[in-house]
C-alpha cells in the first residue's frame, strides 16, 4: 500500500533534512527574539470560513466528527494564530514575535512543489503598527533562506503593497465583491498570456498592465526596502506589483519569495494583515507574517546541490576488537552517550571489517576502537578520513572528542 497521493513517508534520511530545515527556522528565529507557540491540527471548520479565501476554502479537508461538528484539518496557521491571540493578548507585552512549524493540509492539484501536507515555518508580529516590523520579519525570512546556504543570486523576496492595490480598485469604483477576481488575474498574469489576462480584467486592464510594468509610488515599500538595506539584505529584495497573495486577509505590504530562475513555486509569502484580528476578538490588533513551507525550498536546495547540516548525523561508531571486550566497551559507549554524544556499535559479535564498514556506512568520521588496551583504560581512536590512529586514556579520548566538537 502507498501513502495518499501528495502525502510523505519520512525515511530516516527525509526526516533529517526535514528536522534540520525546520531547526534552522527555529534557530534564526530564536535569535531574532521570536518565541514557538502551537495550536491544534484540526480546528472547527467556521474558522476558515471567510477568513482564508476561496482557493484555500476549495482545498479544505474537511468532515464532520463524532459530535455531529464540520471540522477541517488546518490548511494554514494564520486563523489559529488569530484565534489565540485574540483570546489572550491581553496577558502579553506587544508586539508578540511568535513563529510555529506546524503541519498544515491542503486538498491541492498536484504538481511540482504542492503536495497535500507540509510543514510550513510561520513567523508573525502581532501588535506593532510600524513599518520597522515589516523590515524585521523580512529580515528574519530573508537570514532563514541564508541560513540554508542560499544566497541573493538563488533566491529573492518580491515585494507588492496591498495597500495600494486596494485603494486602486476603491478609486475605480470596482465593487468589494470583484476584487479577489482582479487579485487572481493579476497574480496569474505572470504565468498567462497577456491577452488572457486583460480578457479577466475588462475595463482596469489597461491601468492593471500599466502599474505591472512601471510600477507605482509607494512610500511603505520605499521604506521598508530602505531598512532592508541598511541592514545590508537589499540585494536579496525587489518591489515587485505583480505579487498581490492569494489569501484574503492582507492588508498592506506583502511578498513573496520566488528563486532567481524562476524555476520553482513561491518558497515563501506573507504580508499585514491588520482587520484579520479584530473578526476574532472585537479589537483591532496590527499583525504581520509569513509562511515558508518546506517543500519548495528542499526542491531548490537540492537543484542546486545544497546540503543542509545534518543534525541527525551520528557521531561514533565503537568497534569491538575481540568478543571478549564486548562488556567493556558496553561501558565506553555508555560514557561517551553521558557525556552527549551519539554513539553507535554492533549489537552482536561481528568480523572487525563488517564493523569498519557499518561505521562509514554510517556516515561517522571517527571510530573508537576497544582492544585488548582497555584492560589498561586506553582506547584507540581512528580518523576514518585520514586514517590517522591514536591511543588516549577514556577521560582523554572524552576530553578530546570535545575538543572536537567544539572546533566544528
Ligand atoms: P501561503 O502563501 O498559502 O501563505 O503559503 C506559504 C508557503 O507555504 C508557500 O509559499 C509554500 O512554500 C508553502 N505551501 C503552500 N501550499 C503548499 C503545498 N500545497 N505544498 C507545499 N508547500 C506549500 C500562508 O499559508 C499564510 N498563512 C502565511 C502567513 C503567515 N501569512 C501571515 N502569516
Amino acid at each position: 500500500m502507498q501513502p495518499l497521493p501528495g502525502f510523505r513517508d519520512f525515511y530516516p534520511e527525509d526526516l533529517a533534512f526535514r528536522q534540520s530545515l525546520l531547526e534552522i527556522c527555529r534557530g534564526t528565529a530564536r535569535r531574532y527574539g521570536f518565541q514557538e507557540y502551537d495550536g491544534p491540527p484540526l480546528e472547527p471548520l467556521d474558522l476558515y470560513k471567510k477568513k482564508s479565501g476561496e482557493e484555500l476554502l476549495g482545498q479544505l479537508y474537511q468532515f464532520i466528527d463524532k459530535g455531529e461538528r464540520s471540522v477541517a484539518l488546518r490548511p494554514e496557521m494564520t486563523p489559529t494564530l488569530a484565534r489565540m491571540v485574540a483570546a489572550k493578548h491581553r496577558d502579553y507585552k506587544k508586539p508578540l514575535k511568535w513563529f510555529s512549524v506546524p503541519q498544515v493540509f491542503r486538498y491541492e492539484r498536484q504538481q511540482k512543489g504542492r503536495l497535500r501536507e507540509h510543514y510550513q515555518f510561520n513567523a508573525d508580529i502581532i501588535g506593532e503598527p510600524s513599518l520597522g516590523a515589516e523590515v524585521e520579519l523580512v529580515a528574519l525570512l530573508i537570514d532563514t533562506l541564508r541560513n540554508c546556504g542560499l544566497t541573493s543570486a538563488d533566491v529573492v523576496v518580491r515585494m507588492s503593497d496591498r495597500q495600494f492595490w486596494l485603494d486602486f480598485l476603491r478609486t475605480k469604483n470596482v465593487p468589494e465583491d470583484q476584487w479577489y477576481a482582479v487579485f487572481q488575474a493579476i497574480d496569474k498574469s505572470e504565468r498567462e498570456p497577456e491577452e488572457k489576462s486583460r480578457e479577466a480584467l475588462g475595463a482596469l486592464a489597461d491601468d492593471v498592465f500599466q502599474v505591472l510594468r512601471e510600477g507605482a509610488p509607494s512610500e511603505r515599500l520605499t521604506e521598508v526596502m530602505a531598512g532592508l538595506r541598511a541592514r545590508g539584505l537589499a540585494d536579496f529584495a525587489r518591489v515587485d506589483f505583480r505579487i498581490v497573495r492569494g489569501l484574503a486577509y492582507y492588508t498592506g505590504i506583502v511578498f513573496e519569495v520566488f528563486d532567481r530562475q524562476g524555476e520553482f513555486r513561491a518558497i515563501a509569502g506573507g504580508g499585514r494583515y491588520d482587520d484579520l484580528l479584530e473578526k476574532f476578538g472585537n479589537e483591532a490588533l496590527p499583525a504581520l507574517g509569513f509562511g515558508m513551507g518546506d517543500v519548495v525550498i528542499g526542491e531548490l536546495l537540492k537543484a542546486r546541490g545544497k546540503s543542509l547540516p545534518n543534525i541527525a548525523s551520528l557521531e561514533l561508531y565503537v568497534i569491538i576488537a575481540e568478543e571478549t571486550y564486548r562488556s567493556a566497551a558496553g561501558a565506553v559507549v555508555q560514557q561517551f552517550r553521558d557525556a552527549g554524544f551519539s554513539v553507535d556499535y554492533s549489537l552482536a559479535e561481528t568480523k572487525f571489517k563488517k564493523q569498519m564498514e557499518a561505521a562509514t556506512y554510517r556516515g561517522v568520521s571517527q571510530v573508537i576502537i576497544v582492544d585488548e588496551k582497555i584492560l589498561q583504560d586506553v582506547i584507540s581512536v581512528k580518523n576514518l578520513i585520514t586514517r590517522e590512529q591514536i591511543d588516549l586514556s577514556l577521560a582523554d579520548a572524552l576530553q578530546y572528542q570535545n575538543a572536537l566538537r567544539k572546533k566544528q
